[in-house]
């Protein structure tokens, strides 16, 4: 059974394609349109369609859409709709109407009601723009079937038939769905049962985002820059937090309605100057947001028995809750997606139909057979495609016999590298795939970075490690299965090895550590181990393969496209090695 996973309604457009409950392809839209998180900018503000997340992923299953069994689609827009319009008229067409569309007739129509509603800029020779489109030609009654799936229930299934659980709670938090805002659930047995969630417009997602504005970034995309400076704060504003959110004991919250400037003082100006103020602002906000966290996952640990989490949704980035609902022990296990943002309701979309189309055909639940061991489900590329690209070029080129060796040796001269190698990872980390890499072993080397990257020089830069040497230099090593292979949480650094890596220490020592194991990537895990043997440690830094402003590259020739627009030293791509 082939499933095709689309999110689109609004940022993160995302295509994933599932068969009989494996994973195939996973990626985001922006990658191939280099529109970062898909949003066109003003005036046209319209989100974009993934017209080429589906073709890749259909090129990369070697199917054609009329060989798709199920279409599935992470958001109900009737529900979103139902929200918009007066009531009594929940399904009324007006702005179908308008644009002479006639009646609900197909399920594409809600849907190109949703598309109206939400983005009615966007125009495509001079015809709303269209997911229908991608589809022409291919019977919306068949041969494939068509579903909206809840979004937080996407979110949900995202988690739960991704983690490396047989069994878990469920939990999962973002700005919002049509509705929901967060949502508790459990997994056992085969079967899914939701466990409640909390409402619009009640969210804490909203809240952090509220206060990225209020702090002079953007909302949707630069939550984590807020959640960096938090660690250069003290938090001594969190009880004017925590007295806006009210818990109930059965998981269920509000937060009162506030005014910003009111409450804490004048917005910050987009670029103006950080002080000590913003910092214990933004400490605030974090605290205020992990205390909340770890007493709804106390609730979801007691009503649903569970000993394992499982997370998504965009609230879910945030790595440093992550480790604190880690550390608290509520839960044994604390499993997040990697596309914890919208991105990721494409997989679970996908995987939630998938089984349950296969479940209701064998007449009783499917054996889950796949877990998310990687992120690497996007684009790869041959050594040949590869090379065939450089000669057209004419660029001057090595091919490497050893990759790992010659490339810590590089690395080791303080070089910093351009990895292009095997899969794109989905998701919004670079793991390994379209990473930049280079030494943590002196202090300047994350300036350096944040230069080259043109981004805010407080943003901290992450360490690599293989999986084998984590508690060597980090703690604690021995939680969630003592690894962390989707950077997804911080670990403290080790004190007495802080001095050796200083590049990937952050202001309070701790670090966002992504973990490798040899059989997952062994030439990234060689590379660390080589880099080990010439230098005594076996961490490298690995930041995102892009220049600010733009998507993490996809192709070759968006990786040359970076190398030569910036100061990288040398790019390794495939087997080949491009000096400057
Ligand atoms: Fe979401």
């Amino acid at each position: 059974m082939i499933t095709l996973g689309i999110n689109a309604a609004f940022h993160d457009s995302a295509a994933t394609l599932v068969r009989d409950g494996v994973l195939v392809a996973a990626a985001e839209e922006e990658r191939f349109s280099r529109i970062k998180h898909g949003k066109r900018p003003v005036p046209f503000s319209a989100w974009e369609l993934p017209f080429n997340a589906i073709d890749y992923c259909l090129r990369e299953a070697g199917l054609t859409l009329a060989e798709v069994d199920h279409v599935a689609y992470s958001y109900d827009p009737q529900r979103f709709l139902r929200d918009r319009l007066p009531d009594g008229q929940a399904l009324l067409p007006m702005d179908l109407a308008r644009h002479e569309a006639g009646p609900w007739e197909s399920p594409w129509d809600p849907l190109f009601a949703c598309y109206l509603v939400n983005a009615p800029h966007q125009l495509v020779d001079g015809a709303p723009h269209h997911l229908k489109a991608r589809f022409q030609g291919v019977r919306h009654d068949g041969p494939f079937k068509f579903h909206y799936v809840d979004h937080h229930l996407c979110h949900q299934a995202s988690a739960f038939l991704a983690a490396p659980f047989e069994r878990c709670a469920v939990m999962t938090l973002d700005g919002r769905g049509e509705e929901a805002t967060t949502a508790y659930g459990r997994w056992r047995e085969g079967r899914y049962e939701p466990l409640g969630q909390v409402n619009m417009p009640h969210s804490l997602g909203m809240l952090y985002e509220k206060m990225t504005t209020h702090l002079g970034f953007l909302h949707s995309s630069d939550e984590y820059k807020v959640m960096a400076l938090a660690a250069l704060g003290k938090p001594t504003l969190v009880d004017r937090f925590l007295e806006l959110i009210e818990v109930q004991p059965d998981g269920r919250y509000t937060i009162a309605a506030f005014d910003p400037v009111e409450r804490f003082g004048p917005a910050r100006e987009r670029g103006g100057p950080l002080t000590q103020a913003h910092f214990d602002l933004t400490a605030s906000l974090q605290q205020a947001l992990e205390r909340t966290v770890l007493r709804l996952a106390g609730l979801l640990r007691e009503s649903s028995g569970e000993r394992c989490l499982a997370m998504a949704g965009g609230v879910a980035l945030n790595c440093v809750m992550n480790a604190k609902l880690r550390d608290a022990r509520i839960f044994d296990e604390v499993w997040v997606q990697p596309a914890a943002g919208d991105a990721g309701t494409a997989l679970g979309a996908a995987l939630w139909i998938d089984r349950q189309e296969r479940s209701s055909a064998a007449g009783s639940p499917v054996a889950k057979t796949w877990t998310m061991q990687h992120a690497y489900w996007g684009p790869g590329y041959s050594d040949d495609e590869i090379e065939a690209l450089l000669k057209w070029a004419k660029l001057r080129y090595r091919t490497l016999d050893d990759v790992a060796a010659e490339t810590a040796a590089i690395l080791a001269q303080d070089k910093v590298i351009g990895w292009f190698q095997g899969r794109m990872e989905f998701g919004p980390r670079a793991l390994g795939g379209r990473s930049i890499l280079a030494s943590p072993l002196h202090p300047d080397m994350q300036a350096r970075l944040n230069e080259l990257k043109d981004r805010e020089d407080f943003r901290p830069v992450a360490p690599v490690v293989p999986l084998e040497d984590l508690a060597d230099w980090f703690t604690p090593a021995e939680a969630n299965r003592g690894e962390a292979p989707f950077m997804l949480f911080i670990y403290d650094v080790r004190p007495e090895q802080a001095a050796r890596i200083p590049a990937v220490c952050h202001a309070d020592l701790t670090a966002r550590v992504q973990t490798v194991a040899r059989e997952t990537n062994p030439r990234y895990h060689d590379t660390l181990k080589a880099f080990q043997a010439l230098t005594g440690v076996p961490v490298l830094v690995n930041t995102s393969f892009n220049v600010r402003g733009e998507p993490v590259v996809c192709s070759p020739k968006d990786a040359l496209d970076a190398f030569f627009s910036t100061p990288l030293d040398a790019l390794v791509i495939g087997r080949f090695l491009i000096e400057k």
